[in-house]
This record gives C-alpha cells, structure tokens and sequence, in this order.
C-alpha cells in the first residue's frame, strides 16, 4: 500500500465519505441499483412535494430503511476512521453525506450528518425533533404527540438545504488533508468540497471503488474497497 505521507497529531483531517463506505455494510448505494426503488426514482421519493402529496409512500420507503438497520453493521472502514479521531481528537472532523448513523455507532464523535439521519424525525408542523425509536410508526404517518402535525423522517430532501454548511465551509478551509470515501461526486454541495479544500492548500486523498466524477481534485486516489484499504492506510498514516 502506497501512501506519500504521515499524519502528526496537530495536523487538521477533514473526511468526507458516501454511500460507498456503507456498502460493504449491505447497504446499497445510490448509483450502484441505478437510484430505483420498488419501481421510483429515489429522487422522486426523496423530495419535500412527493412527502406534500404522497406521505405514505415516502413514510414506506424510510420505515424500510429505518427496520432494516439493526441488521446493518459497521465494517472495517468505518472502524479505521474511529481510529483516525482517537489520534487526531480535535483536529479531526467527518462530514457524511450518509444518513445510517454508522459513524457515531463505531463511536466516532466528531460527525456532521449533513443529509441528516433515519434515527431522527421532526414535526413537519410544530418543527419538534424525535428519535425514531421514541414515535409510534404503526400508522401509516407518523403523528406528532405535541400538535397533531405529521412527523416526517429527519432527511434533507432533493431540494432542501444540507446541515452545518456554515460549520462544514470554515473546517474545509483549514484542512491540512481531505480524505473522500466512497462518493461519486455527483451530488452538490459535497462534490464541490474537494475544489475548496484544494483551492486552500490542503492535500487531497480518494478512496473509491472506480474514479468519481470529480478525481481531478485528488492527490493520491486509491481504487477498491474502502473496507479493504483504509485500515491499511490509516495504520501507516498514524505510524501503527
Ligand atoms: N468502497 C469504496 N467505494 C465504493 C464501494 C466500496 N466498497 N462501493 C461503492 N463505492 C463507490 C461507488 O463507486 C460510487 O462512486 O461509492 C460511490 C457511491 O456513490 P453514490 O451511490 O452516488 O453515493 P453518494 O456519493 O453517497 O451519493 C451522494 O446522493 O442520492 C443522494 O443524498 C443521497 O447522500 C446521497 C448523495
């Protein structure tokens, strides 16, 4: 396994990761089943109008997801970056676009979820949050105990605004290294955010199973399974 450097401990690691660090989990990815389920565009399930006139439907497709977690575990790529944030504590940050909770379940802390989580739900009404695990899903939408408003799941939708963009622009701007796992780059913002850490002066790391749209932006890009490669990776980075 090749790698150009070694990390010290006061350098800043910023990593972004995708459906693909999840997929040696079980779980598909968005571009791997061409983005159909049970027949719809995902794009047509995951938007705010298909929630406005079809709740039930888009309550069907997460309750899906949501059951099917338990099931799902970690693999070794998630534990290689729990790793990486126990040798770089404060100068460490994730940002997934996943929404399976995997991150924080290997004990990763520091995680902004920026397409939100299948653990959560909010009231499309009163705006109240709920861990899913804390609402009755048995009616065919869930309904908020404190307004009567439907609870929708916590999913940034096609045409909603990703979380912690903010906090995600100021971290990426002070990144010594960016690390991309398992994303195609084909869903904005997150594919732009190699252009920024790159255009600052950070040095840039893909891991991915073929060439993402945007591998131009990449340093040193490593093709396979990131289950496979970074444990390998991260060992030589933090001198294991
Ligand atoms: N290891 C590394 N990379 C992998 C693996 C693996 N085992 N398996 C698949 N990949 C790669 C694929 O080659 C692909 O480039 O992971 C990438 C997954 O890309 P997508 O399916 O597009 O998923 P992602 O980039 O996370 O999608 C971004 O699009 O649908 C929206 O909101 C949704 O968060 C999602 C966003």
């Amino acid at each position: 396994m090749e790698t150009k450097f070694k990390l010290k401990q006061s350098d800043k690691v910023v990593v972004l990761t995708g459906a693909g660090i999840s997929a040696e989990s079980g779980l598909k990815t968005f571009r791997d089943h061409d983005g159909l389920w049970e027949n719809h565009r995902v794009e047509r399930v995951a938007t705010p109008e298909a929630f406005q006139s079809n709740p039930e439907l888009v309550w069907k497709f997460y309750k899906q997801r949501y059951f099917q977690l338990p099931e799902v575990k970690p693999n070794p790529g998630h534990f290689a970056l729990k790793k990486l944030e126990d040798y770089l504590e404060k100068n460490f940050f994730i940002i997934t676009q996943n929404v399976d909770g995997l991150h924080y379940l290997v004990g990763n802390e520091r995680v902004l979820e920026m397409h939100g989580s299948l653990r959560r739900s909010f009231c499309s009404k009163c705006k109240s949050k709920f861990k899913m695990e804390e609402i009755d899903l048995s009616p065919a939408i869930p309904v908020c105990e404190k307004c009567g408003g439907n609870i929708r799941p916590d999913i940034v939708w096609f045409g909603e605004m990703p979380y912690f963009l903010d906090e995600i622009d100021e971290i990426l701007r002070k990144a010594d290294y960016f690390l991309v796992v398992g994303t195609s780059g084909t869903v904005y913002p997150a594919a732009q955010f190699l252009n920024i850490t790159k255009y600052n002066g950070a040095f840039t790391i893909g891991v991915n199973l073929e060439k993402p749209l945007n591998v131009d932006f990449i340093d040193e890009f490593h093709k396979g399974k990131s289950g496979e490669i970074l444990p390998k990776l991260v060992d030589i980075w933090i001198g294991k």
